[in-house]
């Protein structure tokens, strides 16, 4: 199985920013432990930009052949239907992802313009929540 995890504008501050919300780790950190645990089931590749335009092109580039999609597309998830429609765009199912329960903080939060386009949404279990992604994936299979 091969996966693809893509991070979003600021998620290359995890372990600095905002650190009560998002926690302590560096997504590097936590993504050695995640591709040991996954190691002889599932190749984990890993992307992170901070601009719109880039996370389309590696929508587009890794959508077609891979087998499924870990998406934070931290604050874009709000605003960007040009994410939306790349979603749309590709074959591999993707899956929403969110290290906090944006369910639970400001209201402008509460929207995603990328769920209807998703095949499901993982939010507010911290990093864990990009564990529970790839299971749901292996899942699909
Ligand atoms: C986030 C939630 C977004 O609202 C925020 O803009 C982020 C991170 C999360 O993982 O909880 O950058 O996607």
């Amino acid at each position: 199985m091969k996966i693809a995890i893509i991070n979003g504008p600021n998620l290359n501050l995890l372990g600095t920013r905002e650190r009560d919300i998002y926690g302590e780790q560096r997504f590097e950190d936590y993504l050695v432990a995640l591709r040991q645990r996954y190691e002889g089931a599932a190749e984990l590749h890993y992307f992170q930009s901070n601009v719109e335009g880039f996370i389309i092109d590696e929508l587009h580039r890794v959508g077609f052949d891979c087998d499924g999609i870990v998406l934070n597309a931290g604050a874009y998830t709000h605003t960007s239907l040009a994410i939306a429609d790349a979603i749309r765009s590709i074959t591999a199912p993707v899956v929403e992802v969110h290290i906090s329960n944006v369910h639970k903080r400001e209201q402008v939060r509460h929207h995603s313009m990328i769920s209807a386009a998703c095949a499901g949404v993982i939010a507010g279990f911290g990093l864990d929540s990009y564990r529970l992604a790839v299971e749901a994936i292996l899942g699909m299979k």
